[in-house]
Order: structure tokens, then C-alpha cells, then sequence
């Protein structure tokens, strides 16, 4: 059963507040870090998917300016896509909610591996470089990445405190996926980053 309350007239999930149970502790959670390539199908709770989008790359600061990770220049150049078995969505983070880009089921689009089909969560990473301004061209790529790997962190660190298993993802068809997210010519898919709870690793 879809645990996303889509508004059907708005295009909309309102995301409940963010919290972090008071067990995530900062030592706790990088002790536990490591990249997981086993998940169960089973999908995320809805506070679940709202703790780890605003650990991710959330609205930490009132003024509503302010994210959980830094960004150069402050370019806030990364939005970040969740793609569900529900459909694909964009996190606004200052709204703090999701708007549906695609009602289809992209999930086995997000990457070359396996278990991207059927991880609950896949989240992309796309850098629109519109937005990188003074800077030479060469080196927007790079800084795209460096950003995006910072939220990539934000995430492996919610999740390994909150219990779940992640693997940031280079490996990723990038013209493939844009074309079914409908990005724009200054959009480029940076990384992507499977969440779930954990399954058995092939190795156990
Ligand atoms: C930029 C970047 C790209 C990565 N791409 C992939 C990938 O496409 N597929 C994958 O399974 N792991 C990928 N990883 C995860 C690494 O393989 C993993 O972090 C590394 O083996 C160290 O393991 P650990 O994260 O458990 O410490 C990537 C990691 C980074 C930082």
C-alpha cells in the first residue's frame, strides 16, 4: 500500500516535520556509516522519507535561507529528486513537501544495478549549473559534485543512525534518466543514492 499522501489537485506530498529520533547521535552514526547493496522492497514511512530528504539537503535555518549541507558560492545548484515505486518527485526543501515530475515508477531507471528496481528510495542528485555563475565552465562539474557529495554524506549519516541502508551511486545512465525527468539542457545528473531498510548482503 502507497505510504505517499499525494494531493491529486496540487501535484503535491506534504512531508510531516523532520525529526531525528535523540539515539541519532553524531558518534553513533559515523561508527555505523558504510554503503549497503541489500534492501528490502519494503517502503520507507513517511516520516522516515521526510527525515532523511531534510538530513539530506533540508532548510536548517529560519530565515529559510540555510541548508544541512554547504553548497559553493551558496549556489544551492542541487535539487534533489525522490524517486518512489509511487512516482518521481522533486524535494522543495523550503516548502518542505514533494511535487510530482512523473507518476510512473522510474526507480529502475535511477542506476545499472539491481536493486535499484526495488529499493524503496532512490534519491538523484541534479546539479542545474544555470545557477554557477562566475565561475569557468570547466569547473562546474567538479563543483556540482563536491556539493552533491556532501548531501550524499547527510544522507549515509541519517541513515546509518536511523538504522537504514544507503549507497551513493555514480554508476547511473545520466542521459537516460534526465530525458525521463524531463531536465533541462543546464541540468545534470550528479549522483544518485539508494536508501532503504537492509536486506541480506550476498556476503552474510
Ligand atoms: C562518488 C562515489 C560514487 C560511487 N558510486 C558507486 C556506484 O555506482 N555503485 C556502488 O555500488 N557504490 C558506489 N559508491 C560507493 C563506494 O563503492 C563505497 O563508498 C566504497 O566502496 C567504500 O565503502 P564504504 O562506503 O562502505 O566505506 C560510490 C561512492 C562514491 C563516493
Amino acid at each position: 500500500m502507497s505510504t505517499i499522501p499525494l494531493d491529486l489537485e496540487t501535484d503535491t506530498v506534504v512531508l510531516p516535520p523532520p525529526a531525528l529520533s535523540p539515539q541519532v547521535t553524531l558518534e553513533r552514526s559515523l561508527k555505523r556509516r558504510h554503503s549497503s547493496r541489500a534492501f528490502l522492497p519494503d517502503a520507507l514511512p513517511l516520516d522516515t522519507l521526510s527525515a532523511v530528504l531534510w538530513a539530506g539537503f533540508g532548510v536548517n535555518r529560519p530565515e529559510g535561507h540555510g541548508r544541512t549541507a554547504p553548497s559553493a558560492h551558496n549556489w544551492q545548484e542541487v535539487e534533489v529528486y525522490a524517486v518512489l515505486a509511487e512516482g518521481a518527485y522533486r524535494y522543495d526543501a523550503r516548502g518542505h513537501r514533494l511535487l510530482l515530475v512523473s507518476a510512473e515508477d522510474l526507480r529502475r531507471h535511477t542506476g545499472t544495478q539491481d536493486f535499484v528496481a526495488t529499493a524503496p528510495l532512490e534519491l538523484v542528485y541534479v546539479a542545474d549549473f544555470s545557477r554557477m555563475t562566475n565561475v569557468p565552465e570547466e569547473d562546474r562539474a567538479f563543483l556540482a559534485g563536491a556539493d552533491s557529495g556532501c548531501i550524499a554524506q547527510n544522507v549515509y549519516l541519517c541513515c546509518s543512525g536511523m538504522g537504514l541502508a544507503t549507497v551513493v551511486r555514480a554508476m547511473v545512465d545520466r542521459r537516460r534518466l534526465a530525458q525521463l525527468l524531463g531536465l533541462t539542457s543546464t541540468q545534470r545528473i550528479t549522483l544518485a543514492q539508494t536508501v532503504g531498510f537492509p536486506g541480506r548482503e550476498a556476503s552474510e
